[in-house]
Order: C-alpha cells, then sequence, then structure tokens
C-alpha cells in the first residue's frame, strides 16, 4: 500500500469522508493511468458543475469492512479498470477479493443475506478491452456483488473499450445521462461551471534548483538523497544499470533492440514469464515543445512548489522540483489528448478565435477525430497549430498536471530464463515511429526511443539520437555512472509447466517471441544439466529471413541442446509472393499438434493481441474440430476449458 498507509492517515473510509466534509468519494482501479485519470475527471465535474464535494481515493488506500455505514446521503464512485485475462488491477485486488466473497461479512459480522449495503448509492464506469476474452469483468462483479449486497446503482453501469479505441468517447457518452440521473435522485442541480485549480503552484526565484532538497527527477526522497532503498516496486523504481545493449535487427525506420538490465544487489527478482517496468523520461524535443507553448520558456529551471489546495488532493510527482523536471520525469505529455481536455482547455486560449476552434474540437465528436486522434497529436502540438505558435500562456500549469495523467511505466515480456540468469533481466523491444499520413509530425514510441539513445550512447555514439528526439541520458543529477534506466518487476501468471517433461507449444511472431526466448532458454540449461526435457515447439513469425529474423544464431545453438525435442517454425510473411503467418504453420503442423496437446501440452500465444492471438484462439479451435472429428462448438469449448484450466496461457498485448 502506499499514500494513506504510509503515512500513517487512516484507512476508514466513513472517517475520511466525515473529517474532509465530502459527500461524493471516487474510487479507481487503475493499471495504466486511465482510469486513475477518468476518477479525476468525474470528481472535477462533480463538483465545477454539480456543487458535489468530492474526492479521489486509490483502492488501495482504504479498507472496506465498514462500507455499510456508508452514509445515505453519500456517493460512492468506482471507476474500474480490467487488467489482462479479466483480472483486477494491481491496487484493487484487495478490493475486488473482499467485495466478490461469497461468505463477505461487515462490521458486527452483518452477512450478505442481510442486504448489508442497503445505505449505499454508488456510480461505475469500467475500461476495458473487447480483444480481450474476459470484457469489462472487473465492473461487471463489481456491480453484481454490490447489488447482491443491497447497494442502489444510479445512472446505466458504464463500459468504455479500448479495443475499439472508443474508451473516451464511451465514457463522455456514458456521463452525461449518470450525471442527470444523479442529479434527480440526489436533488442536485447544475450550475455554470468555473475552473477552479487543485494544485497551488508556488514559484520560489530565490531558491536555486542545485540545491538539495530540489527534486530534479528523483522518484522520492531515498533517490533525492543518493541511497535508493528497497524494496524496489511500482511506488518505488530501482536504477538499474544497462549491462549489455545491442540491436539485434536495424531496419528502415525499425530497430530491435536487446538489453540485459543488471538488478543485481537490487533485490529484486524475477521468474521466467514475468515483466519488467520501464520508466522512461520524455523525449527533450517534446519537453521543449510543451515548455515553449506554455511560455514558460524563460522560468523553465525556476524552483517551484506544487501542493494540494485540498487536503484529499494528491500531487503526483516530489516537490519543490523545477517545471522541466515535472514536465521532462513525471507528465505523459506524449499521450493521445482527450475531448475533454480540449473543452476544458479551451477557456485559457490566447485569442477568441483560437477558443472558438477549442471550443468546436471539444463539441464535436468527428471534428475531433479528424484533427486530433487521427493525426496523432500530443498536447503541445495541438496547442501549437492551434495558435500558430503564439504562446498559451494564461492556461494554469495546475490544469496542465490535472488533465495530463502522470508518467506511466511501460511492461515489457522478459526475454531471459531467472534459472539461467537471475541477476540479469533480458528485454528484446522494437523502435518503432509511424506516420499518419494527414500529420505534421511522426510518431515516436516514448520509451523504445529512449531504450535506443541509452543504446548508442552506451555504444559511444557522438550523437546518441538519430530522430532529434534529444534525450536526457544521464538521468537526474548525473548520480549513477555508465548507462542506467529505472525499472520494476511485475510478476505474471504466464509460466512454464513446473514439470520440464511436458511437451508446450508457443506462438510468438515478432517481438511476441520474447518470453519464449526466455522459455526455450530455460529448458536448454536443463536439458545442459543432463534433465529430461518434453518436446518444445514454437512458432515463430517475422518479415523476411534476412531483415527481422529474431535470435536466429541462438536457436540453432538450442537445437544442439534439445536435439529433436525443439522444434521450431518459422512463417516469413514477406519474403514469398504471398503472406506466410505463423497461423499457416500451424495449420500444417494441425496433426502433430493436436497430438501433443491431447498429451496436455501447454499451449502459449504471445503478441498482439487484436489480430493475431484471436486468430489463433479460433484456428486452434478449427484444429482440434478437425482431427477430433467434433462439431466446432464442441472444439470451442475444449479450447475455453484449455483457457480456464491454465494449459492455454496469453500474454498478449494491443
Ligand atoms: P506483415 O507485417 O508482413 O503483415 C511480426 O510482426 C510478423 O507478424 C510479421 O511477419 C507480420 O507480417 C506478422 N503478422 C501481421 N499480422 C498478423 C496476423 N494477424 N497474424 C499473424 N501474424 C501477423
Amino acid at each position: 500500500p502506499n499514500g494513506a498507509a504510509k503515512s500513517g492517515k487512516s484507512r476508514n473510509i466513513i472517517e475520511k469522508l466525515d473529517e474532509s466534509g465530502k459527500n461524493c468519494i471516487i474510487f479507481y482501479g487503475s493499471q495504466t493511468g486511465t482510469a486513475e485519470d477518468y476518477a479525476s475527471r468525474l470528481a472535477k465535474e462533480g463538483h465545477s458543475r454539480f456543487g458535489l464535494s468530492t474526492m479521489v481515493a486509490d483502492l488501495e488506500d482504504y479498507d472496506y469492512e465498514n462500507l455499510d455505514q456508508f452514509p445515505e446521503d453519500k456517493l460512492a464512485v468506482f471507476v474500474l479498470a480490467t487488467y489482462g485475462e479479466g483480472e483486477p488491477t494491481d491496487n484493487a485486488v484487495e478490493f475486488y477479493e473482499f467485495i466478490s466473497a461469497e461468505d463477505v461479512s461487515f462490521s458486527e459480522g452483518i452477512q450478505a443475506e442481510d442486504k448489508p449495503l442497503s445505505h449505499l448509492k454508488y456510480v461505475t464506469f469500467g475500461l476495458g478491452n473487447n480483444t480481450y476474452e474476459h470484457y469489462n469483468s472487473m465492473v461487471r462483479n463489481v456491480d453484481k456483488a454490490l447489488i447482491r449486497l443491497g447497494a442502489t446503482r444510479f445512472g446505466n453501469a458504464g463500459e468504455g473499450d479500448d479495443g475499439a479505441g472508443t474508451m473516451e468517447e464511451d465514457f463522455l457518452a456514458w456521463k452525461e445521462p449518470m450525471w442527470a440521473d444523479v442529479c434527480e435522485k440526489m436533488g442536485l442541480e447544475e450550475r455554470e461551471a468555473v475552473y477552479e485549480p487543485v494544485f497551488e503552484i508556488t514559484e520560489k526565484p530565490d531558491m536555486d534548483a542545485d540545491e538539495d532538497e530540489v527534486y530534479l527527477g528523483e522518484p522520492n526522497k531515498n533517490h533525492l538523497e543518493g541511497n535508493q532503498k528497497g524494496p524496489f516496486n511500482a511506488n518505488n523504481p530501482f536504477i538499474a544499470p544497462i549491462a549489455e545493449s545491442q540491436e539485434l535487427f536495424t531496419a528502415k525506420d525499425r530497430n530491435c533492440l536487446h538489453m540485459e538490465i543488471d538488478i543485481s544487489g537490487s533485490n529484486l527478482s524475477y521468474t521466467t514469464g514475468d515483466h519488467i517496468a520501464i520508466w522512461p523520461t520524455n523525449a527533450g524535443r517534446e519537453v521543449d515543445r510543451f515548455i515553449n507553448i506554455l511560455g514558460l520558456e524563460s522560468k523553465r529551471h525556476m524552483v517551484i512548489g506544487v501542493k494540494g489546495l485540498d487536503p484529499t488532493a494528491k500531487v503526483p510527482f516530489p516537490a519543490p522540483t523545477t517545471y522541466d523536471a515535472a514536465i521532462r520525469y513525471h507528465m505523459e505529455i506524449c499521450a493521445p489528448v482527450s475531448r475533454q481536455f480540449v473543452s476544458t482547455i479551451s477557456a485559457f486560449a490566447p485569442t477568441e478565435d483560437v477558443k472558438a476552434e477549442m471550443a468546436k474540437l471539444g463539441g464535436d465528436k468527428d471534428y475531433f477525430h479528424e484533427k486530433v486522434i487521427d493525426r496523432s497529436l500530443n498536447i503541445a502540438q495541438l496547442l501549437e497549430t492551434l495558435s500558430n505558435g503564439q504562446a498559451w500562456d494564461k492556461v494554469p500549469f495546475s490544469l496542465m498536471i490535472e488533465g495530463l495523467i502522470k508518467i506511466q511505466p511501460r511492461f515489457y515480456s522478459i526475454s531471459s530464463s531467472s534459472l539461467v540468469q537471475k541477476d540479469k533481466i533480458s528485454i528484446t523491444a522494437v523502435v518503432e515511429s509511424s506516420a499518419k499520413p494527414n500529420s505534421p509530425h511522426i510518431l515516436k514510441g516514448v520509451t523504445t526511443n529512449y531504450l535506443l539513445a541509452l543504446k548508442q550512447k552506451q555504444h559511444g555514439a557522438a550523437e546518441p539520437d538519430p530522430h532529434g528526439l534529444n534525450y536526457a541520458l544521464t538521468g537526474p543529477r548525473n548520480k549513477y555512472d555508465g548507462i542506467h534506466v529505472p525499472v520494476h518487476v511485475r510478476h505474471s501468471n504466464f509460466k512454464l509447466p513446473s514439470d520440464p517433461t511436458k511437451p508446450i507449444i508457443m506462438v510468438g511472431p515478432g517481438t511476441g517471441v520474447a518470453p519464449f526466448r526466455a522459455f526455450v532458454q530455460e529448458r536448454a540449461s536443463q536439458a545442459r544439466a543432463g534433465q529430461a526435457v518434453g518436446k518444445t515447439v514454437l512458432f515463430f513469425g517475422c518479415r523476411r529471413k534476412e531483415e527481422d529474423f529474431l535470435y536466429e544464431n541462438e536457436w540453432q545453438q538450442y537445437e544442439k541442446d534439445l536435439g529433436e525435442n525443439f522444434v521450431l517454425h518459422v512463417a516469413f510473411s514477406r519474403d514469398g509472393p504471398k503472406k506466410v503467418y505463423v497461423q499457416h504453420k500451424i495449420e500444417e503442423y494441425a496433426e502433430e499438434l493436436d497430438k501433443l496437446l491431447q498429451q496436455k501440452a501447454y499451449f502459449y500465444v504471445c503478441g498482439d493481441a487484436a489480430n493475431m492471438a484471436r486468430e489463433v484462439n479460433v484456428l486452434l479451435a478449427k484444429i482440434i474440430s478437425k482431427q477430433r472429428g467434433v462439431p466446432e462448438s464442441k472444439a470451442e469449448d475444449i479450447v475455453k476449458a484449455m483457457r480456464a484450466s491454465n494449459q492455454y496461457q496469453e500474454d498478449v498485448w494491443s
């Protein structure tokens, strides 16, 4: 637990509401920051438009046994993301287990049959992705549990779909009728909304940015004082040396990196199949753009204090700091822009014309898509385009902190085996850039380009910066020798069978091969140590044999170690006249594959969720149907059962 627990604050919601005089608490279960952002937007809107006295709350900061005492005249809002295979987000695990337990019991042992939550009025919105099996299951299950316990929902149980790319619009469409219902039931009236800052920014021109207590990107006090201390986790990254880095291939506008991150001495541990979180730094070019368009250039290194104007508001980064450091290390300035934020910010446009254009963008979904989303503009690029470069110096800095999410770590599937190298984590990442047809800007992945620049620096490049992105590569205050990156480890359920003699089948085109390089590396080392190892089948796909065939030489070594127990099938999609994908290879191999499945082989898929993983799922049912002579519907049930029993595992992303 962070925040409340650490500072010894109460975990009692009822007390907290009482003390702070709030009548609406907005809980979030967030993994990548979006749910948290929606929660704070609802908090602001509830206050400015409807006069609710709102607070935002991290689900992991409170206990829920006394939810039955939730006051009748107050409102609870749950903004809940579903993560991975229908799981709660890390910060919502405890709440979820509590509320959905069959035998949940509250103060004085009140049981579910007694409808303990009959006083509780609530609102829900879920964030999900329909390319995954368990679409929005978190919010659906919580809603069901609350109703079972007697609570009353206002508005619809909203659901946003990241898979269809409509999350923001789903949210905007859901919230208007929801507010109308809340107003009716709670007797509220809408009022003219005026912007009230959440944070107070105090400029300290007399202070020097070099002073010891000023944060220049350090994530917390231990880091500031130069002695980072564990446990290292999502609230406290480890600044890890990059032991080795190389490019596995370099093609036009596409590089693939292999890096070895040294975690020795950190007490961090991983097991094969886990993920590593990398904390990025924003590209200098985008930091400059952001600073310039807000008219902050002359004050960029000025020391600022940041304080919540309301005691329940959490400042998302440590202070005192500087504008430059806050923007570079803590604010997600390159994320897609939200339409609601555009509406809010329009009040501070430099001219009336720009303001009118902003209002149009904020109010017209299609126009917004054409002008902003389809061009992949970030906030500074948008503001710059609209005002023709004229500074937006009336925008309160607080509004920027409120409107942009805090920078998020990015997760990579670890491509090494913890048995083979327990203190070194390998990652395999493609650095891509994409240009949208109507956009003046080339979209650059924030983190992968940062890693590429680090790699180039490690190899002594005179200009570690091919795209002019101009990253700050030494980190705050040049505190660490050599090349470093802030990391932590996230444990996953994507695991080899504990018995190495069990057969496995892996499907991983592109960088989807990352965890399978770890799996095969592990089995090869077991074979070398004289252990019996089962059939190990890998389907890999790439564009061309000569271009992006990842780890080509290593596979040859593993073939030597594992003998005929290792089978590699490679699909080259752009070498021949017709596209060949892993699916084609799987079909060719259908008979053997089904035999292995009947011997309870584990089946793993890693990579693109939207197309590849879905298609493989469908194909597997077809193969089972054909090979076993059962109807397709029966085969689909077999595949579902394989998933439920963990015989079929996915590590996919979109
Ligand atoms: P393509 O880019 O030539 O279409 C790794 O990215 C490999 O996955 C590439 O060879 C790519 O082919 C291929 N790929 C693209 N879409 C796919 C899909 N739906 N299923 C399987 N492989 C796919």
